[in-house]
């Protein structure tokens, strides 16, 4: 598998599952669609999308949409692998902080593919959130 290259043909599993969750996003108030697509361990391809609510806050991110569903299919710690993000923004999108957070529970390095219809960039967890808090810091 080569994540390490934004253009690799394994890149296109996950951005299919990615923009196909994009086509899904519920986003009435923000009118911004995201899709994202983790790759699992096993193989699998877990996608999701961005669902908004009437309160606001309460928005989920299309990324942690799609971690807890990989987790609620058996995702454990370690065997969340690659990620795909994709908007139809000209500005691409990385995940937001809390998506940041949620991502290094489950993996240190981690591939990112950012996507929209024309460009692609690829950044990896460990740049996005330096020096993350994890468990091991709740170790006493
Ligand atoms: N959003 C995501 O789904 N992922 C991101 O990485 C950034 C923001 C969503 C949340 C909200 O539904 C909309 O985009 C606007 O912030």
């Amino acid at each position: 598998m080569a994540f390490s290259d934004p253009l690799s043909s394994d890149w296109e599993p996950l951005l299919g599952a990615a923009w196909e969750a994009w086509s899904k996003a519920y986003a009435p108030y923000s009118g911004f669609r995201v899709g994202a697509a983790v790759l699992r361990a096993d193989g699998a391809i877990v996608p999701g999308c961005n669902v908004e609510n009437a309160a606001y806050p309460v928005a989920q991110c299309a990324e942690r949409t799609a971690v807890c569903a990989a987790v609620s299919g058996g995702m454990a710690v370690g065997e969340l692998l690659a990620l795909a993000v994709v908007t139809e923004a000209p500005v691409l999108t990385p995940p937001c902080g809390a998506c940041r957070q949620v991502l290094a529970e489950f993996a240190g390095a981690l591939p990112i593919l950012l996507a929209n219809r024309t460009e692609r960039s690829l950044c990896d967890l460990r740049e996005l959130l330096p020096r993350a808090f994890t468990g091991r810091h709740l170790a006493r």
